[in-house]
């Protein structure tokens, strides 16, 4: 197992690109098995998630081609199987995305139930209900489910929830359906957004993502395309709160501002200075005294669940108390525990956190439970006093590239070690 060991205390300075969106490029890997011609993105982080797809990928016949460049190549000419495994399954929440896909082009599909983070349970049931309205049968046996359709048929489907998966899910499966899906309360992501012209530019009809209501022209065939992934706006955001925290100045490259809306809003309440000196740039000046501010998670455009760990991080050094509200996940405070090794003090009661500030945390021997907790982790441990180990930066680098590079360009003391190889941890 591997570990982040990170001397805190550095004022982080400098400029950082952020990498191709995770969210964005997980189900277009899978939107890839919809058509017998090649598909090729560019911008494609390399992550572990994105390892894994590759893998699924591979496993049902697909052809893939990775290029340094982050140039990802895939060609379904013929698919050997319709089967995800339920040991890539087990890896990953997004092996759901092959629902959709494999059932419009092979009309079956066999998935066993996904895995993924440990944010609470997470069910799937507004996938399986969205595919059955669009007339596909499905059967769940030990573990596995199982989907037959000789042709999907366009439907209006209104999601209970706005499920950022589930929308995707629909969308991958209407595109090749007969007649016109309406999927209402659907899921605003900018990644949605993204898919839609992933989708489009392979020749789907697809409009009004990015609104909560999205019409799907079936169509009887795709062809190939070409596509550049749009950035991933949670590794900007972890690095805007990255910069707040240590009280440092961040610019921020390669990014689409107007997806950092919500999340700008808040760090600019906690204190920090924030501009646009360009087009894809933003620029985060910490502050000298971190402000307490209360948050709330939600759907897009509301403030991303996805950045809640790492701001709950900037929080426990504030003046003054800040309740953070997460809506959209239940048990998604993990990282709680860890942070309050580290000397913060956080109360959790239900789907609230309250967050008392205090001047300083000090570092301390945590765990990183999931994705986004460890990356809060990282985030205190760059702004305490003393040397912090992160152990389990699997699950960092499921969504993170090169982390402790590009926190070590900006300035960190960090370094990835084997477990148990790293200098004593406290101050
Ligand atoms: C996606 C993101 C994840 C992000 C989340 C919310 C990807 C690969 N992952 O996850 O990083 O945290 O959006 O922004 O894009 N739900 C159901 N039934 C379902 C589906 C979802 O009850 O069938 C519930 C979930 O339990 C959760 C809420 O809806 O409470 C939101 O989930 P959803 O938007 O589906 O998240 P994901 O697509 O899994």
């Amino acid at each position: 197992m591997e570990q982040f060991v990170i001397h805190g205390g550095r004022r982080l300075s400098g400029t950082v690109t952020v990498s191709g969106s995770k969210n964005a490029v997980l189900p277009m890997m899978a939107a890839a098995v919809l058509s017998p011609e090649q598909c090729t993105l560019r911008g494609v982080p390399r992550l572990r998630d994105v390892a894994v797809m590759r893998e699924i990928l591979e496993r049902l016949g697909v052809q893939v081609a990775c290029h340094p460049d982050g140039t990802l190549e895939m060609w379904a000419r013929e698919l050997g199987t319709c089967e995800v495994r339920d040991e890539l399954s087990r890896q990953m929440r997004s092996s759901i995305f092959l629902m959709g896909p494999l059932l419009a082009r092979a009309g079956k599909v066999k998935v066993a139930y996904p895995g993924g983070c440990a944010i609470g349970p997470r069910p799937i049931d507004l996938h399986l209900r969205g595919l059955e309205a669009l007339g596909a049968r499905l059967r769940e046996r030990h573990g596995y489910i199982y989907g037959e359709a000789p042709r999907l048929r366009g439907q209006e489907i209104h999601l209970d929830f706005p499920s950022v998966g589930a929308t995707e899910n629909i969308m991958m499966a209407a595109v090749l359906a007969r007649g016109v899906t309406v999927i209402g309360n659907a899921a605003k992501e900018p990644e949605i957004v993204d898919l839609q012209n992933f989708l489009n530019a392979m020749g789907a009809r697809i409009t009004g993502a990015g609104t909560d209501v999205i019409h799907v022209e079936g169509v009887r065939e795709l062809g190939g395309c070409q596509h550049q992934v749009i950035p991933d706006r949670i590794e900007a955001g972890t690095m805007m709160a990255a910069a707040a925290i240590t009280g440092g100045e961040v610019l921020i490259s390669g990014v689409i501002p107007e997806h950092l809306e919500s999340v700008t809003a808040k760090l600019k309440e906690a204190g920090a200075a924030i501009s646009c000196p360009q087009p894809g740039q933003i620029l985060v000046r910490g502050p000298e005294r971190i402000l307490a501010t209360d948050f709330k998670t939600l759907p897009y455009p509301g403030f991303p669940t996805d950045m809640q760990p790492q701001v709950m991080a900037l929080m426990c050094l504030a003046e003054g108390t800040s309740v953070i509200t997460e809506t959209v996940f239940e048990n998604r405070f993990k990282h709680a525990d860890e942070l309050r090794r580290m000397g913060a003090q956080i109360k959790v009661e239900g789907r609230a956190a309250v967050v008392k500030g205090v001047p300083v945390v000090f570092g301390a021997l945590v765990e990183a439970t999931d994705l986004r907790s460890g990356a809060a982790l990282v985030l205190a441990g760059l702004a305490a006093e003393g040397v912090t180990t992160v152990e389990d930066t699997s699950h960092i680098d499921r969504g993170y590239e090169h982390l402790e590079a590009k926190l070590a360009g900006l300035g960190a003391h960090i370094e990835r070690s084997r477990a148990g190889s790293g200098p004593p941890t406290g101050v």
